[in-house]
């Protein structure tokens, strides 16, 4: 994890560096640092641990006139957050500075080589045996200096490096790590992330993995590991920076919990024609589409909780079996996974380790893998046979609202695909399927205006110290993410169970400072939900419960109600989510959190 910035151009390096690290502050904010090569040939760095601003803070007032510099802001893997720990490393005698994003698996090895050597290490990084390595192989040639240590590295990198002896290069490579190249008239950019150099360019070239790239003001020259010279596309990136700001809303958070309307809407588009779904990028043929029997899901986090919807989805239309699995335990159980089984790897990013390796554990089995995927070019969205963009714009918050719901749209578009394609869903359940769907932006609108009423009711969590939720069948996983985001924005520990789990156990910790946080809106086990909170109403606990408007009964047994629209069971954790959502952003604010950033989390989980 982390975020990696370079420029060599003629605009101020320091500015062009530091803005574009406060675009990718969500990738880690353990520390920051830069490292400018000035006009009078001498290496510059400066780093700060903490946030961004702190950094700011330390280069202000700082000239530092150069034309070629990198950033990195950290979220730590080996080593403490702290300033010696900061990136860029630079080698001894400070000619050479370097930034990384990933791990260096074999790292304890080829430091203690390094250090038989007589190099000193001045960090607990993984990282810094990359600059050493460099300088032991550098022959006043930095891009190939560059490929003679690669082969050596074990692990994932995305790297930026520049060396005081070549001030017109930049040298950059990839592998498992992302990172795009910006490119202007003189100028060249690289980043981890498109929106740190949106504000200069829309022009972009995405790494391959195992790409290297030599970068001059006016030349770009791509290779592969084996050296082939390579011709790369540029692509052109239609989103505005404005996406990126706040848009007048207080956390970013509260601005994507507010877009969801709009995303289910953009997620549907181009993808429903008629009665049918459509999804271009699948190149899957008819024959192996007809062919599945089976389908593994894997996810982490969030987008795990939404392969668990999926399931049910899926199970309950398709009468497909569906294995759901947390990615990181899916790539190293030796999954069983049958050439004619389809894999789906959910996630935003399309960059999470796990689910990377899980799709080229599904590769090598020789099964089909789809990806539903936020980050357009990201690598699994590269490497998959096919992807279902979940159109949900850029999403900064750390935590994921609007991704999961467009995840989930996704996963109803996938489900009429599938329906459709392997003639199990008719024409008659499609277009109900669609029309329900349709309806979802709306609803989901007449809940964000209930947005007051949810802030009171998130009173109820002042001052506790736990919070169980519970939910039933397809409903189960939005309970799993309503405790998920409580815990994470507002550090409240929460926990999710299915609702007939908690007389085995959990019912035990409800008391006054233990809240229930119930989803009982209408469905074929409402019953069933209403009597679980009466156990925990008959034992003293304190209930706040999401049900369906009108139901007047449900009222009677908890102390709050969240009453939103009532819609078909199936379709119903897209909108239950959303009122989980705004009482955890609420816990958050009451408890002074920093929503967007919460402690010890990062947007984009590259490492395993
Ligand atoms: C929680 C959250 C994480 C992510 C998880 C997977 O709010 O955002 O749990 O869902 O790290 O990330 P992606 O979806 O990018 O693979």
């Amino acid at each position: 994890m982390c975020g990696i910035v370079g420029y060599i151009g003629n605009k101020e390096t320091k500015e062009v560096l530091y803005s574009g690290l406060s675009k990718l502050e969500y990738r880690g904010y353990d520390s920051a640092g830069i490292s400018i090569l000035s006009d009078d040939g001498l290496m510059k760095t400066f780093k700060s641990v903490g946030k961004l601003a702190n950094l700011g803070g330390i280069i202000k007032d700082s000239e530092i006139l150069g034309h070629v510099g990198i950033g990195h802001t950290r979220w730590a893997t080996h080593g403490v957050p702290s300033t010696r720990n900061s990136h860029p490393h630079n080698s001894q005698d400070n000619k050479l500075s370097l930034v990384h994003n990933g791990i260096i698996e074999n790292y304890a090895e080829l430091r203690e080589g390094l250090k038989n050597k007589g190099y000193k290490f001045l960090s607990d990084t993984d990282t810094e045996v990359i600059v050493h390595l460099l300088a032991d192989n550098y022959t006043g040639d930095l891009v190939e200096s560059v490929f003679k240590i690669l082969p050596i590295l074990d692990g994932a990198y995305a790297i930026g490096v520049i060396s005081s002896e070549e001030p017109d290069v930049l040298v950059t490579a990839r592998k498992g790590s992302p990172l795009v190249i910006g490119l202007g008239t003189d100028e060249k950019y690289i980043a981890s992330d498109v929106p740190a150099i949106l504000e200069y360019t829309d022009r972009v070239i995405f790494l391959e993995d195992g790409d290297v790239a030599l970068l001059k003001k006016d030349e770009i020259k791509i290779w592969d590991l084996e050296r082939n010279e390579k011709t790369t596309e540029e692509t052109k990136i239609e989103w505005s920076l404005e996406a990126a700001e706040k848009g007048g809303y207080e956390h970013f958070t509260l601005k994507e919990i507010h877009e969801q309307p709009a995303v289910i809407s953009e997620t549907l588009k181009g993808k429903i024609k008629g009665d049918s779904a459509i999804i271009d990028e699948i190149t899957l043929t008819e024959e192996e589409l007809k062919n599945i029997t089976k389908i593994h899901m894997v996810a982490c986090g969030t987008s795990y909780h939404a392969a668990l919807v999926g399931k049910y989805m899926i199970e309950q239309e398709l009468r497909i079996p569906v294995e759901v699995e947390v990615a990181s335990e899916f790539r190293y159980k030796n999954p069983i996974i049958a050439k004619t089984d389809l894999v789906i790897l959910i996630s935003q990013s399309g960059e999470t380790a796990d689910t990377l390796a899980g799709l080229r554990e599904a590769k090598k089995s020789g099964a089909k893998a789809i990806g539903i995927i936020n980050v357009m070019g990201s690598t699994i969205s590269r490497e998959a046979d096919g992807t279902v963009y979940t159109n949900a714009g850029l999403e900064i918050g750390v935590a994921s609202t609007k991704a999961f719901v467009s995840q989930l749209v996704a996963l109803y578009i996938l489900t009429l695909y599938l329906g459709e394609k392997k003639d199990i869903l008719g024409v008659e359940r499609r277009r109900y399927i669609i029309e329900n769907l349709r309806k979802l932006p709306n609803i989901v609108d007449k809940i964000l205006e209930i947005e007051d009423d949810i802030k009171e009711k998130a009173s109820i969590l002042d001052g506790v110290v736990s919070s169980i939720f519970i939910g039933r069948n397809i409903n189960t996983a939005i309970a799993y993410e309503g405790a998920l985001k409580l815990k994470e924005i507002s550090y409240i520990h929460a926990e999710g169970y299915q609702s007939g789990e908690l007389k085995h156990g959990p019912i035990a910790l409800i008391n006054e400072e233990c809240p229930l946080i119930a989803i009982a809106t209408k469905s074929d086990t409402y019953d069933k939900v209403k009597s679980n909170i009466e156990e925990v109403r008959a034992r003293g606990g304190k209930v706040l419960t999401v049900a369906t408007v009108g139901d007047v009964e449900i009222a009677e047994i908890s102390d709050e109600v969240i009453y939103i629209p009532e819609i078909d069971e199936l379709f119903s954790p897209v909108i239950n989510v959303i009122p989980l959502q705004i009482l955890s952003y609420y816990a958050a604010v009451n408890r002074g959190v920093d929503v967007d950033k919460p402690r010890n989390l990062a947007k984009s989980v590259t490492v395993e």
